[in-house]
């Protein structure tokens, strides 16, 4: 089946997700090859909010589809599309420690970039992460929101949206990807700044855990760790193998991971333990390359395990 998304035609099934559907599709005219996304809801906040000029550490959002009578709603957008995806090159190789930094970095920044938009909720996993040419980037911005002034137009056509799912104008083989998404996460929400805190708080836990599925290939095996030690999030992981490496990497991921659900494990610790978490991306990879540049005398090429050749 093809599917005709304003200049696109899409022919071929790239993924479902918890999201929607991902498809490769062809400019009628130019050729240009892009993937189309729908639902679009979440990066059609992004085109929404910052049109079609996004910093190089993010996946270009091309061009969009808008619902009928709706002026911030997308319904379809058009990405980049990219050579490779970081969840495929972990399921083949693990990363040398500089490739990892340098992707850790894109990452870091690239989140940094939007809370200064406010926009926060990037799906921060490897599956989200990808490479066009050289160059690493942010994609899949489907569950991202954004504050505007609470009297802005956009928070009343979101509620509204949330409420009725009234949006017209898909096929109905893809209306399905539509209305059993989660829309409650996306949307543009009013300025709350104890909202803004969470949400920064979040996003930093979330790149805590990506840094784990990097140098490890596993997460949530470390983060169940983190749930089953008093005062949580005080355990000690091995991310690389380097006994002084670890320890520091421990305790940064420890406080990234503090902020979880907004800063929930912190709360619970009820005055135990540390009490700091990250709102400030910039900070916790300022931490992580300290952490990480650290490794003790003779340990440079037990970095990490299974060192393989390094990217540069
Ligand atoms: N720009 C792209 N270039 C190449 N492949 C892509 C691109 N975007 C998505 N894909 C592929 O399509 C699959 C599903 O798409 P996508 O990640 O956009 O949505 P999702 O996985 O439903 O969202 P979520 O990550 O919130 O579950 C991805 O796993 C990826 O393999
Ligand atoms: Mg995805």
């Amino acid at each position: 089946v093809t599917f005709q998304f304003g200049p696109y035609l899409a022919d071929n099934v790239l993924g479902h997700g918890a999201n929607g559907v991902a498809m490769r599709a062809q400019h009628e005219s130019t050729g240009q090859v892009v993937t189309i996304k729908v639902p679009a809801m979440g990066d059609g906040i992004v085109l929404a909010r910052l049109g079609q000029t996004v910093p190089p550490g993010l996946l270009r959002i091309y061009n969009g589809g808008l619902a009928p009578e709706h002026q911030w709603i997308y319904i379809w957008v058009a990405r980049e599309f990219a050579d490779e995806c970081l969840a495929d090159v972990l399921a083949e190789r693990q990363l040398a420690s500089d490739e990892a930094q340098t992707i850790f970095r894109t990452c870091c920044e690239t989140v940094a970039w939007l809370h200064a938009q406010q926009i926060y909720q990037w799906s921060s996993h490897p599956g989200n992460v990808y490479r066009v040419g050289h160059t690493w980037k942010l994609g899949d911005m489907g569950r991202c929101v954004a504050f505007v002034d609470p009297d802005h137009p956009a928070v009343a056509e979101f509620e509204l949206d949330m409420r009725m799912q009234t949006v017209g104008g898909l096929p109905d083989e893809l209306l399905g990807a539509y209305v059993g998404s989660n829309p409650s996460r996306t949307g543009f929400w009013p300025y709350d700044p104890v909202w803004e805190a969470r949400l920064r708080m979040d996003d930093c836990s979330m790149l805590g855990g990506l840094l784990c599925s990097m140098l490890t290939g596993k997460r949530w095996e470390w983060f169940f760790r983190a749930l089953n030690k008093r005062p949580y999030c005080s355990a000690r992981y091995s991310f690389t193998g380097d006994r002084d490496v670890d320890e520091r990497l421990s305790a940064v991921v420890n406080r990234a991971w503090r902020g979880d659900a907004g800063g929930a494990l912190l709360v619970a610790n009820a005055g135990r333990g540390e009490q700091t978490s990250y709102e400030d991306a910039l900070e916790l990879l300022q931490d992580v390359t300290k952490a990480l540049d650290s490794v003790s005398e003779g340990g440079a090429d037990s970095c990490v395990r299974g060192r393989t050749t390094s990217g540069s």
